[in-house]
């Protein structure tokens, strides 16, 4: 991506007040974090924006609360996180986005920060609220964006913010990410493969249907799975699926063939009654009405495998299963395994990206490498089909 303006490493920022805003959306369970790479990638530049005696109002969400004060969305596991890595003056702000965080973001001294709580309790956020976004804006002089993979959102804190604020960055983890892509995106050799699962069945399921233009095969893990198979007319028991997905499955099938693009579902998978359960392996016909399907299954792996050993590009997003319960970790660990294989020895080129996927990687305790790990998901995907992510275009 051309022409973004990235924030100059010599600029004199002693004493300015830096709205930085990140993507400290890290999975928590019980208020406890379960993966922190997302904060633990944020870290270095605070710490030089600290070390440099800036003022710094840092900005995040985490999770969708569409508006409400959810407790169990709340930043604070993340703010003592962060409080324990920083050798500073750290405070937490958990009221409205008024004349007092913005008297607070005034009192601010010398290398301490402010952690805004997480930006969707407020509606205005996901909204693109103009006058939210003023308000955001008047707590610095200097915006950046550090959240590469928040950049497909067109929302306040991403968006119309930078219309209000003086001088407006990228940040250096938004450089990274957008200079490895970049390079993959030139470099990537036919076949093209790209695997997506996950949960965000809604954001993704669009992205499938450009993609189906360029790529060799697409595999369809992961809950996105389910829609395709309901499709089918097979029986998909409590799965979580997207409501009224019939038609753009339809469009994304036949647009599929028309580009010679193979789709790939699973023909068996792992269910259970409950998520903490036990794994029962089913071919896909055979699946009950209270059954969970939670993970691709044995046969379904080893076709994975395969497609994966033919290709010379992988591009993945989103877990196979609920990797969480290590009994449904199968086909996340085995294709992670399996793309990681053939990275080491030369013959794939591999990006991979997602808050999960990364989350999975880390968990499933293998030691993996790949040509590029993302901690995007959905603007990974965005990006690679070539659209233009609003968070990106107003950095221009
Ligand atoms: C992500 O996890 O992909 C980013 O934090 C963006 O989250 P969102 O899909 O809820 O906008
Ligand atoms: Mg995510």
């Amino acid at each position: 991506m051309q022409g973004i303006k990235y924030f100059p490493q010599d600029l004199n920022i002693e004493g300015k007040r830096i709205i930085l805003r990140v993507d400290l959306n890290v999975p928590l369970n019980n208020k406890k974090i379960q993966d922190s790479t997302r904060i633990d990638q944020v870290l270095p530049f605070l710490k030089d924006l600290v070390k440099r005696k800036s003022k710094i109002i840092l900005i995040s969400h985490l999770g969708r609360p569409k508006g409400i004060k959810d407790s169990a969305l709340s930043l604070l596991p993340v703010y003592r996180y962060l409080k324990e890595k920083l050798n500073t003056n750290m405070y937490f702000y958990t009221g409205e986005i008024n004349e007092e965080v913005n008297a607070k973001s005034m009192y601010l001294k010398e290398s301490e920060i402010l952690l805004i709580e997480n930006i969707r309790f407020f509606k205005e956020e996901t909204e693109n609220d103009e006058n939210f976004s003023k308000r955001l804006g008047e707590m610095g002089e200097i915006y950046i964006n550090d959240a590469f993979s928040c950049s497909h959102r067109k929302q306040s804190s991403i968006y119309s913010i930078t219309k209000f604020v003086k001088e407006i960055y990228a940040g250096p983890l938004l450089r990274k990410e957008i200079i490895a892509i970049d390079s993959v995106i030139k470099k990537k050799k036919n076949p093209v493969t790209c695997i997506i699962g996950g949960s965000k069945v809604s954001t993704k399921i669009g992205v499938i249907s450009n993609l189906v233009k360029s790529v060799s095969n697409i595999v369809i893990v992961g809950a996105m799975a389910n829609n395709f198979l309901a499709y089918k007319k097979y029986e998909i028991g409590k799965s979580l699926s997207e409501e009224n997905s019939e038609d753009l499955v339809k469009k994304i099938l036949s647009e599929a063939e028309a580009h010679k693009c193979k789709i790939l579902i699973p023909e068996d998978c792992l269910v259970s009654k409950n998520f903490e359960g036990e794994a029962v392996s089913k071919d896909v016909k055979f699946v009950e009405k209270d059954d969970i399907i939670l993970d691709v299954g044995p046969k379904t792996v080893k076709i994975i495998e395969k497609i994966i050993d033919s290709s010379n590009t992988i591009m993945w997003n989103g877990p196979a299963g609920y990797f969480e319960n290590k009994n449904f970790a199968l086909g996340t660990n085995a294709i992670a395994l399996r793309i990681s294989e053939n990275t080491k020895n030369g013959s794939l080129f591999s990006v991979l990206g997602g808050g999960d996927t990364v989350s999975a990687i880390n968990k499933s305790g293998l030691e993996l490498s790949f040509t590029h790990l993302s901690t995007a998901g959905g603007a990974f995907l965005e990006y690679l089909e070539g659209k233009d992510l609003p968070g990106l275009s107003v950095l221009k």
